[in-house]
Order: C-alpha cells, then sequence, then structure tokens
C-alpha cells in the first residue's frame, strides 16, 4: 500500500489487515504492548539481516550513524534536537537511567501520585532503601471531572523537602491525562525538576516535548507510535545530561549523553532503526486524523459501555487520549488478582482483550481505540462481560 492509500485509507476493519493480531480477537488493549504494522516489521527484518550480512560493519560503521538519523527523526516529530534524544528498550529503562543517576540525600522527598505506574514505583522504592529518601504519593482524585483537581492534589504534595516530581503524562490504570505543563510550572516555582513519564504519550496525543518545560521526558515508541517492541527514547534538556547514565555503563563512559547511551554493548537495534518506518506509516496516515479518531472512538464507547453497566467513565473527555476507563459492575474485589483474572477469563472464553485493574476502590476496565479497532469490539466486551 502506497503511503497516498495510507492517507485515504478508511479506519476499522480496511485497517485492521494492516496488522498481524489475531482475526478472532477484538483487541482492545494497544495501551499495554502497542500492535505493529507488518509494513514495519518488515523493514525491521531487513535491518536485522543487513546486520547479519557483515556484523562487524554493521555495528561500527552503520549503526553509530543510523542511530542518531533515527534519534534526529523521531526528535523532528517529537519538536526536539537529535542530540537531546537517546534510545532505551523501553520507559523503564529509561526512567531507571534518570532516577538512578540522581544523588539524594537521607530525608529528601520524591513526590509522584497513585497514579504512578507500579514498576516506576519499585525504582522509588529501591530509592527509599539505598538513599533514604522519602517517596510521597497524594492520591489524586477519581474519578476526575476537571484538571484543577489534579494539580491541586499534586500541589498538596509539596514540601521544602521536595526534590523531584516524576508525574506520568498518561497514567497507565486511570488512562488519565495529567496536566503536565501545569504541573511542571508548580514544582519549578519552588525550584523542583521535573521527570516526566511519558510512556503513553508520544502518539496519543499531540506532543512538543521541549514545550513541556520539564528536565527529562521519557517516551515508548512500541505504544502508540507503531514501532516494534523495545524501542522507547528519554529527552533530557541540555543542562541535564552530563549528570545521566544509562542503567549499563560501557565503552562510552565519559563520553556524555550521546556516547553514553548510544553504546551500552552489543544488541539488536532493529528496533529504533525502525522508528523512522514507523513515523512513516504514521505521517502517512495522518497523526492528527489518528488522534481525533481513536479518541473520538473510545470515548464514545466508554460511555455506552458505563450506561450499559449503569456504571460511570473515569474522566471527562478532554482528560483521556485514545484510551479511557470505565468502572466494571459491582461483584469483584478492586484487587490486582481480580482484575487479572478476569482479564484472562474474557480472553480465554470470548477472544476480548482489556485490561481490567483497580483504581480507589472499584474495578475499571481500561479501553484503548487504535485503527483498528471498531464499535463491534467494544460491543463484545460487553456481551462477554454479560455472559460471565
Ligand atoms: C506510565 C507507564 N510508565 C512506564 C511503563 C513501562 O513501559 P515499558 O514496559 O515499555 O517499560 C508503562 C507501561 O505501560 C506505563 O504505562
Amino acid at each position: 500500500m502506497t503511503n497516498d492509500d495510507l492517507g485515504r485509507l478508511p479506519f476499522g476493519h480496511p485497517a485492521r489487515r494492516l496488522f498481524a493480531l489475531d482475526p478472532e480477537a477484538a483487541f482492545l488493549n494497544n495501551g499495554s504492548f502497542g500492535a505493529c504494522p507488518t509494513r514495519v516489521l518488515e523493514a525491521q527484518d531487513a535491518i536485522r539481516r543487513e546486520m547479519e550480512r557483515q556484523p562487524v560493519a554493521f555495528f561500527a560503521d552503520i549503526l553509530p550513524v543510523r542511530l542518531r538519523a533515527a534519534a534526529q527523526r523521531l526528535a523532528g516529530f517529537l519538536g526536539a534536537a537529535g542530540d537531546d534524544i537517546v534510545f532505551v528498550e523501553n520507559a523503564t529503562a529509561g526512567m531507571n537511567a534518570v532516577l538512578r543517576s540522581l544523588r539524594f540525600a537521607r530525608g529528601d522527598e520524591i513526590l509522584t501520585t497513585d497514579h504512578v505506574y507500579g514498576a516506576v514505583r519499585q525504582v522509588l522504592r529501591h530509592l527509599e532503601a539505598t538513599a533514604g529518601v522519602v517517596v510521597v504519593e497524594p492520591t489524586l482524585p477519581w474519578p476526575v471531572r476537571d484538571e484543577a483537581a489534579v494539580v491541586e492534589a499534586v500541589a498538596r504534595g509539596l514540601t521544602p523537602r521536595t526534590r523531584l516530581l516524576v508525574i506520568d503524562h498518561i497514567a497507565s490504570r486511570s488512562a488519565l491525562i495529567l496536566p503536565v505543563a501545569k504541573l511542571v510550572e508548580l514544582a519549578k516555582a519552588q525550584g523542583v525538576p521535573v521527570l516526566v513519564d511519558g510512556a503513553h504519550a508520544p502518539g496519543q496525543v499531540e506532543l512538543d516535548v521541549p514545550a513541556l518545560g520539564a528536565d527529562w521526558v521519557i517516551g515508548n515508541c512500541h505504544k502508540w507510535l507503531f514501532a516494534p517492541k523495545g524501542a522507547a527514547f528519554l529527552w533530557a534538556r541540555a543542562d541535564r545530561q552530563a549528570e545521566l547514565h544509562p542503567p549499563v555503563i560501557s565503552h562510552g563512559y565519559g563520553g556524555g549523553f550521546v556516547a553514553e547511551f548510544d553504546w551500552v554493548g552489543t544488541r539488536d537495534a532493529s528496533a529504533w532503526l525502525a522508528v523512522p518506518d514507523a513515523l512513516d506509516f504514521l505521517e502517512a496516515l495522518g497523526p492528527a486524523r489518528v488522534r481525533e479518531r481513536n479518541h473520538a472512538l473510545v470515548t464514545a464507547m466508554a460511555e455506552t459501555l458505563a450506561s450499559a453497566w449503569r456504571t460511570e467513565v473515569g474522566a471527562a473527555r478532554p482528560l483521556f487520549g485514545a484510551m479511557a476507563t470505565v468502572r466494571m459492575p459491582a461483584g469483584l474485589p478492586p484487587t490486582w488478582e481480580a482484575g487479572r483474572a478476569l482479564r484472562k477469563r474474557l480472553w480465554d472464553t470470548h477472544r476480548v482483550e482489556v485490561p481490567i485493574m483497580p483504581v480507589g476502590d472499584a474495578l475499571w476496565a481500561r479501553l484503548s481505540a487504535q485503527i483498528f479497532n471498531v464499535p463491534d469490539d467494544y460491543a463484545r466486551l460487553a456481551r462477554a462481560v454479560a455472559a460471565g
């Protein structure tokens, strides 16, 4: 399919053919790991074959140049400068790189929220154990109708001892878009640096990374940018780069931000090198067309399910991107185990894939909409839940 054809492609069933997804599935979970178009997988495969044809020339001569070109291309999409961006395998690696590079004193406070991603919370726990920091996790209002309430909740957690704000751009469990620019402003007013976990943001919301005003921003390319698995980036403001080191120290140590992160030992860089192919795909479709259609579909479907279940959606429409949460009908305890068990039952019995997670005192279904979804996918979820 040419790029012109992609630009005119109707979403839904025609788009589904561009992916390797199980044809039986109602796949309502692009959020967890994304879905990579077959054309991007083929590009990645070609990169791997090129690597295996002459591995030494590939790693010594080709990779350093191609990696920078891919970073430059991604940076262009994100409104950033190429040398302010390095690739990492995933958002977790990027968050580790920043959090474990910074130096803290005993009693320093790191402010985050109760919506923080579980793996990132574990990194913060590690810093509590090793550096003696105190992690402050205010509870966000939930369900939430306006972003001012979110800003107020975070503001209440700021103290004279706060040394860092760690904020999700789009929270994993709730799908809530946090008002990042306002939170950055709040933190900066007290001289507190900000680390943004934007695992879900690139491709799902319009994004100008430097304009967020944060010190460091992490983002995944494999969730909403159509890249192969294992493609993520770390952006650091120019004056915050020297203090950063990758989770794995290698030859580049002491050589500066790009040198340290671009080489951390032999590894398969094909997912990163295929990021330009993924961006070609997205740009041919039209990033705004994709965002707007997915947002409209997922918020409408969330409202339909909420009225079928006589429950509610988690947030007002503008606080959702291409994901939205709906409270599940009562009956199950609000625990991770109950949510995981229900998710597995829905898949095993009905071939409906949707994550079910606790937020506050209930279980919530986190719906995603990607270009291959159709309203009937969500109707299948309603039928599956009704059938038990
Ligand atoms: C907010 C947030 N941070 C970090 C991650 C981790 O992403 P990865 O598995 O790519 O490291 C996720 C994954 O869903 C997430 O939602």
